[in-house]
């Protein structure tokens, strides 16, 4: 039996390992350890998603935290180390490209054990982004990179990486969406602010780059604040971006605002059922990128540079300045049917995890002697 350490930290990183979890389970050969390494650990931006998800406690619980990002990356490889020690896995399995994501793998690798690192090679090629650090270090000492999308790959190699350890799987953020579309969509959340389905904008905002920078952030709240005098908006606010609008003076722009719905955190099902039926989604997210792809809603992706080009090139993602002018020609081409429509980038087709599994599985086997 094949042991897998399967680590995640962050509300993506869960989303992620979800169906790695049930694939994992569901493969003869291997068996799993899930560690959560405690660097989300609010109700809703952790245990919602085990629950939605239907995941189970994890088996370890590691107490990272916030903090700066030595602190938070030291905590993780600090606790991890003596599980890794004690639990000797055959690999460690981590996602996506948080500080959780980079800790992990560098502690196991010290500790000689196997990384795979799932949703590998992407690059923005910003290296002021916390993220392109961790997404570049953690490829750089993975035995396994399984890949999203081609542009992956092209950036692997170019970095001397062997084809030999390069997996082209699709992607385990689609296998969730697969998974619970059905779901999500019997939720109807957008009832709950009594909006009409395609009628109103979904917004997310969380990258340092734009709510750390109060000019920035001013120029975002001002594009939401212009297109609300219009379209109404709900917008699930994160954590990070909600004690920067308030520290910003911004906030009556937005909370005294009827058009504009500011809600907590939104569970995984919640936050689905209200993008699906969105007239466009604004964000700086890296996963709701590729999610409104899937589902054919338009996206304006408020950044300069995209690490997920397919979503571009074959999806509905466009990419926006941080102008209020530029906000708000985006949510009037959106909900005036004037956006692209789109197709599936390939193999973002529910199944990626298994292929993950099985590879797994079959490389790392010890043949009997
Ligand atoms: C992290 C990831 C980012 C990812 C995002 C997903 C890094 C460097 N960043 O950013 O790549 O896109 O998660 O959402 O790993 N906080 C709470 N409750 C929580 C968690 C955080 O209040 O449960 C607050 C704390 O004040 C904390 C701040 O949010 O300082 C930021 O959290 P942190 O995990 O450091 O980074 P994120 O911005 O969430
Ligand atoms: N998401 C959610 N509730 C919310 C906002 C986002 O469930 O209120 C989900 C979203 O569907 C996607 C993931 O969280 O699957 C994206 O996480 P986030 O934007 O925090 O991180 P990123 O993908 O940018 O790293």
């Amino acid at each position: 039996m094949i042991h897998t350490l399967l680590v995640a930290g962050t509300r993506p990183n869960f989303i992620k390992i979800g169906p790695l979890y049930h694939a994992f389970a569901k493969h003869d050969g291997l068996e799993t350890t899930l560690v959560h390494t405690g660097q989300h650990y609010d109700a809703a931006m952790s245990d919602v998603f085990f629950d939605q998800l239907e995941l189970p406690e994890p088996d370890i619980f590691l107490s990272s935290g916030s903090g700066t990002h030595a602190t938070q990356t030291a905590r993780v490889m600090m606790e991890l180390e003596p599980v890794i020690i004690e639990q000797r896995p055959d690999v460690v399995v981590v996602v996506g490209d948080v500080n959780s994501t980079f800790a992990a793998a560098l502690t196991a690798k010290k500790l000689h054990v196997p990384v795979a690192h799932v949703e590998a090679g992407l690059r923005s090629f910003d290296r002021r982004m916390p993220e392109e650090i961790n997404r570049v270090a953690t490829d750089a000492i993975s035995d396994f990179l399984f890949t999203t999308e081609a542009a992956a790959e092209v950036h692997l190699k170019n970095e001397g990486k062997s084809e030999d350890i390069i997996f082209f799987c699709g992607n385990v953020m689609i296998d969730s969406l697969r998974r619970f579309q059905d779901k999500a969509r019997a939720v109807r959340q957008h009832d709950v602010y009594d909006l009409r389905a395609k009628s109103y904008v979904l917004l997310t905002a969380h990258r340092p780059e734009m709510v750390d920078h109060p000019e920035k952030l001013e120029q975002f709240v001002r594009g939401v604040a212009q297109i609300s005098n219009d379209h109404p908006l709900v917008f699930p606010i994160h954590p990070r971006t909600l004690s920067r609008i308030k520290d910003s003076g911004l906030w009556d722009l937005l909370d005294g605002n009827q058009n504009v719905h500011l809600v907590e955190p939104l569970g995984y099902l919640e936050f689905l059922s209200l993008m699906m039926d969105a007239g466009l989604v604004l964000t700086d997210s890296g996963g709701v990128q590729e999610e409104t792809t899937v589902l054919g809603v338009p996206c304006a992706t408020i950044r300069d540079n995209t690490e997920r080009p397919c979503t571009i090139d074959v999806g509905t993602n466009e990419l926006i300045p941080l102008e209020t002018d530029a906000i708000k020609d985006a949510a009037e081409r959106a909900l005036s049917g004037k956006w692209k429509k789109g197709s599936l980038p390939e193999l973002w087709d529910g199944h990626a995890a298994e292929r993950i599994a099985a590879i797994l599985a079959d490389e790392l086997s010890v043949p009997a002697s």
